[in-house]
Order: C-alpha cells, then structure tokens, then sequence
C-alpha cells in the first residue's frame, strides 16, 4: 500500500512545471484560476495542508495558523517576510522560509531603471509624446537631474543595496548608506560606500534608494520631517515595501517640488495606490515588478518549492529547507 502524500495549497498561479514538481511529492491544492484568497478564504484552503507555498501579498498571522494543527511549513515566494507573522508561527511550530539572493540583481537592475527613469523623466516624456505636445525642441523641455557623477543613497545595505552600490561604480557616483548595523570595512571598501547617519543621508544624497526591510520600526521612515530634509533636487526611489514611505507625505512633497522627483515599485495598501500620486507629474509608478524577469521569477517560484518540499521531509534537501526564517523550530519539529 503506498503511503498517502501529504497535502499542500500554493496560494496564487504560479509556473504549471512548479506545481508538477510538487505534484510528485504532495497533493497539490493549486490556485491556477489566481482567485485572490481573502484571510478567511485562506484559511479555509488551509484545513488539513501540511504545507502552504505563499507570496508576498498573504498575510499569515496568528488568526489563519490557529486551528491548523497539521500546518508545519510555510514558505514565501519572496525574499520580504513581512506578510508572515514569524512569532506566531515560531510559536505554533511552523517553519517559514523566504527566496533571498536569487532575485538581488534582478532586483537591483529594476532599482537602476526606476533611479534613470525618474531622475531623467523617461515616463513623463512618453506621456508628454503620446499625448502630441512634442511640437518643437527647446533647451529646457524635460530636462531631468542627471545620475552619472551624483551621489546614490542606499537605505538599508542588505544583499540588494550592495547590487545597487556596485552598479554606482560605473556610473561615477559616491555612495553613501545608512544601515541597522554598519558593514565590515573591507566590504565598505570593496564597494566604495562611506556609512553616514541617516539625516546625513537624506541631506547629502542626490538620489536616495530605499531597500530596506518592512518592520514596525521603518514603518513611514520616510514621512514628512524626512522628506523636508532632502534636496529640493532630489530624488527617492522605494524599491522595498509599502509602508517604508508615508506615501501622502510624499505626494504632497513632489506636489509643492519639495523634492524633484520619485520612483516607486511599492505602495502602502497596494494594489491600492494613494490617490494624491496618481495626480502628480514627477513620479514614476510600477506594480511591484522589481523581481519580475521570467528567469527571476522561475527562480524564485523554484526555491519555494524546493523549500517546501524540504520543510516537509521530503525531496534530495529532507529536512534541511535552504532559506529559512525561523530557524529555531527546525531544532524542535512536530
Ligand atoms: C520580494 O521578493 O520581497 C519582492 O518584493 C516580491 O514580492
């Protein structure tokens, strides 16, 4: 008699050949349909799963682990965790893992594209095509701020902020960070990054790059007051999470050209974007597409699975999952 597999949900649509891989390990209660799965929907989708493959946008908190005593692993398709409540699930004993390194430089190429976008107005002078006001040229149509030369902040000097530092090398740029913890010397050294206090950051960088985790603590790290210090010439650039910006603050901010111009891949709420930034000129805006390449994205999904196929005693990686968060239930599994 073959033993039953046991079962798992993968929250959203992802890559059919991913699910076939899992498909070999677990029954698969697979969302190919991409219905978006409320808190209680989801939980429902839970009862009875030993695992669950979930993304950045499902919120896992103590209220959907609760009443699921056969849920051991969660594992996110993403390198940000903020979505999982890791002390409820340390507490429940369910081990949770992320997608770190695979998506650094993916990431980091789209952080370059907003950063050159925004400073030289590439969406503004599409619309501006499109809409047939292009009539002549004129020495100060669309004349952006120019990032060759200038100075590049980096807000949180993780994997992804050093990809950004090493991308400044050829673009002539000093590099100025602020971060929780300072790097080694020979790392600063290696990427030619000079570590300042973060009002030092907001008042000397030309543009300011946010790749810094979601937590209570950066929650609106950017706000008003931050905001006021930057260059009247400056521009910022939210790469990490919703939330990280007070986005009505900023809004008013490129309104009254407080700061030149942003770019911004993440939005608090989203997919709701606050409405005072959809009617300001000088900001670039993207649906959290930062990671999204299709080699990337296949990489990440991968990951995943191969985390969940791990976390479940299965698979080559039987029980050592590669990325995990909590590593402290590993040492004490159901
Ligand atoms: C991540 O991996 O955290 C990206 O933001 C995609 O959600």
């Amino acid at each position: 008699m073959t033993a039953m597999k046991p079962s798992v949900l993968v929250t959203r649509a992802i890559f059919p050949d991913v699910i076939d891989r899992l498909a070999q390990y677990f029954e698969v209660d697979s969302n190919q349909d991409d219905v978006v799965l409320d808190a209680a929907a989801l939980k429902g989708r839970l009862a009875g799963k030993a695992g669950v493959l979930a993304n950045a946008a499902d919120k896992i908190d103590a209220g959907v682990v609760a009443g699921l005593p056969a849920l051991r692993a969660v594992c996110n398709m993403a390198v940000g965790y903020n979505n999982l409540d890791i002390p409820a699930l340390t507490a429940a004993g369910i081990v949770a893992t992320n997608t770190p390194d695979v998506l650094t430089e993916t990431t980091a190429d789209f952080g370059w594209a907003l950063l050159m976008a925004t400073a030289r107005r590439v969406t503004e002078s599409e619309h501006y095509l499109r809409a047939g006001k292009w009539e002549r040229w004129s020495y100060d149509m669309l004349v952006g701020m120019d990032v060759y030369g200038s100075s590049l902040g980096i807000l949180g000097m993780g994997r992804i902020g050093q990809a950004l530092a090493r991308r400044a090398a050829g673009f002539g740029m000093q590099v100025l960070y602020h971060n929780r913890s300072r790097l080694p010397a020979d790392t600063e050294r290696a990427l030619n990054a000079r570590y300042v206090s973060k009002a030092e950051l907001l008042q000397q960088s030309d543009h300011l790059v946010l790749v810094l985790p979601y937590s209570p603590e950066s929650h609106h790290a950017i706000g008003a007051a931050e905001l006021a210090l930057m260059k009247p010439t400056a521009t910022l650039i939210n790469l990490a999470r919703g939330g990280i910006v007070d986005d009505g603050a900023l809004a008013a901010a490129l309104r009254d050209r407080r700061i030149f111009a942003a770019g911004l891949d993440v939005f608090e709420g989203e997919p709701r974007v606050h409405p005072d930034l959809l009617t300001v000129p000088n900001v670039v805006l993207t649906p959290h597409i930062a990671s999204a390449s299709e080699k990337t994205r296949r990489a990440m999904a991968n990951l995943a699975a191969d985390n969940l196929i791990a976390a479940l005693d299965a698979g080559p990686q039987s029980g050592k999952p590669s990325s995990v968060i909590n590593p402290e239930v590993m040492a004490h599994r159901r």
